[in-house]
């Protein structure tokens, strides 16, 4: 079972150095997120996942990593400065501000709510009698267009600088590549680049943790077709993605696929499907798709004007502007859904619960934990040495664990997801003769508790597998 309530896992994240709320000690910054050493391997190892699928594993795709400030011509011409808006409501009685949208799509759901013009929010919401969150009066406010760039300024003299925006989104430090990775690196279509990297917005009703933040991570993929190729990629990509999720052990009952209607499309999609992921608050998007046209490459023709098309490597006579399949998957909604999907509560044989991060275990922040039966010193020594093998014959992540009960350290590895537990103890030490233990060492499993002893030579073969 994943995690019943988002309490009980932001809960874990901060007893477990997973997930801090940022600026903590100044008693944070609203929906601010920091990860701590552990987030931050878990976050590493699904990017590092991703990348190696979805780059290095193909031929047919390369990565690039763009600057997060941009020429602010780049927002006009992708239509972000004036397309980019949510339709923002304020609560007349308690001044607090809200997606007129999304409360409207909490009673009425997403596909009705998405129809709606931006005049027809207030009387839908004021119809439908639906109240603010926060006072529960029903007073609202026409609403308005609300940008959600964040806008700053370049330069180092105030009042001097040019504006300038964070990016809303990683892509179009693609698109204003294009030619330079034609150019450079030889492509054929169709082939795709990919990009990790930080975006920003500010969000109206931010909120859920890491699901709704307004700096936040994509992995996003521009994919390149010759026009009238599009379709066949777009379900190309939709049944690799779907497969990625399941292959890193998300149960498929808590995905599905939502196509946009034709009303909700963004400005520059022409069709959109999400993969929605069961929250425990319900539906939720975790990745999107969208076949984006020429739209972004005849922009930037038109507004830098540069010649943005495709010659035909074969027939330099054909020339014409690749259509683009976008598959975008947001980096921090799938660390979140791994960590949901990880979340176990299991009773025992002896009636003891545990909680145990069941992760994947390419995903687990640890590989592997040495932990010495007691503190004696010499047993100590014998598990660092151990340790230090390890670290140094085999790139697995380990942790070196002596505080506590040999129990509680065991819960502790459970919580964090660790799939296997290394105990060094006398039998190792050789001062368990008779059994014959020497240079043996007990592996346990995580997800079954099974323990096997084993020579520390069978072990070390085991983890150079
Ligand atoms: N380039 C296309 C694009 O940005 P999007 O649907 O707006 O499309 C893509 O964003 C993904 O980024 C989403 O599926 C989601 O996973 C993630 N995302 C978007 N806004 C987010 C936010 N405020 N906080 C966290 N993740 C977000």
């Amino acid at each position: 079972m994943p995690a019943a309530s988002l309490d009980q896992l932001v809960s874990l994240c901060k007893r477990r150095g997973f997930i801090f709320p940022g600026s903590d000690i100044y008693g944070g910054l609203a929906n601010t997120w920091d990860y701590g050493p552990l987030g931050v391997e878990l976050k590493n190892r699904v990017k590092k996942h991703w990348w190696d699928t979805f780059v290095r594993k193909r031929p047919d795709m390369v990565g690039q990593d763009a600057a997060i400030l941009m020429n602010p011509k780049v927002w006009e011409a992708s239509g972000h400065v004036s397309n980019f808006n949510d339709p923002l409501v304020d609560c007349k009685n308690c001044k607090q501000r809200f997606r007129g949208d999304k409360l409207l799509e909490e009673k009425l759901g997403v596909e009705a709510a998405a129809v709606l013009k931006l005049d027809q929010v207030e009387p839908m919401l004021t119809a439908e009698k639906i109240p603010c969150p926060s006072c529960k009066k029903v007073a609202w406010t026409p609403a308005k267009k609300f940008n959600l760039m964040f806008k700053t300024q370049q330069g180092v003299i105030e009042g001097e600088g040019s504006d300038i925006y964070l990016r809303p989104e990683t892509a179009q430090g693609i698109f204003v590549n294009f030619r330079n990775i034609v150019d450079t690196m030889r492509m054929r279509l169709p082939f795709g680049v990919a990009q990790i990297g930080k975006a920003f917005r500010n969000e109206i009703t931010p909120g859920n943790f890491t699901f709704r933040t307004r700096e936040f991570e994509q992995m996003e993929i521009e994919y390149f077709v010759e026009p009238g190729t599009e379709a066949e990629h777009f379900e190309q990509w939709k049944d690799a993605v779907w497969q990625w999720f399941l292959g890193f052990g998300i149960d498929k009952d808590r995905l599905r696929v939502r196509e946009h209607g034709k009303d909700e499309l963004s400005h520059y999609s022409n069709r959109t499907i999400d993969i929605e992921y069961l929250f425990p608050w319900g539906w939720g998007e975790l990745f999107g798709l969208a076949n984006r046209g020429d739209f972004d490459l005849s922009q930037h023709e038109k507004f830098s004007g540069q010649d943005m098309k495709f010659t035909d490597p074969d027939d330099a006579t054909k020339k014409f502007l690749p259509h683009v399949v976008e598959p975008s998957f947001g980096c921090d909604r799938s660390v979140l859904t791994f960590l949901l999907e990880a979340y176990n509560e299991e009773t025992l044989p002896n009636g003891e619960t545990r909680v145990v991060m069941k992760f994947d275990h390419r995903l687990a922040p640890y590989d592997l934990a040495i932990l010495p039966l007691s503190k004696k010193e010499h047993l100590i020594a014998k598990a660092e040495t151990l340790y230090k093998k390890i670290i140094q014959e085999t790139d697995l992540v380990c942790d070196f664990d002596v505080t506590g009960s040999i129990g509680k350290r065991y819960r502790r590895q459970d919580e964090i997801g660790t799939p296997r537990a290394i105990t060094v103890d006398f039998g190792t030490l050789g001062e368990d003769e008779k059994q014959g233990e020497k240079d043996t060492v007990t592996i346990r499993d995580r997800d079954t508790l099974k323990q096997e002893r084993l020579s520390i030579g069978a072990l070390m073969e085991k983890l150079r597998k």
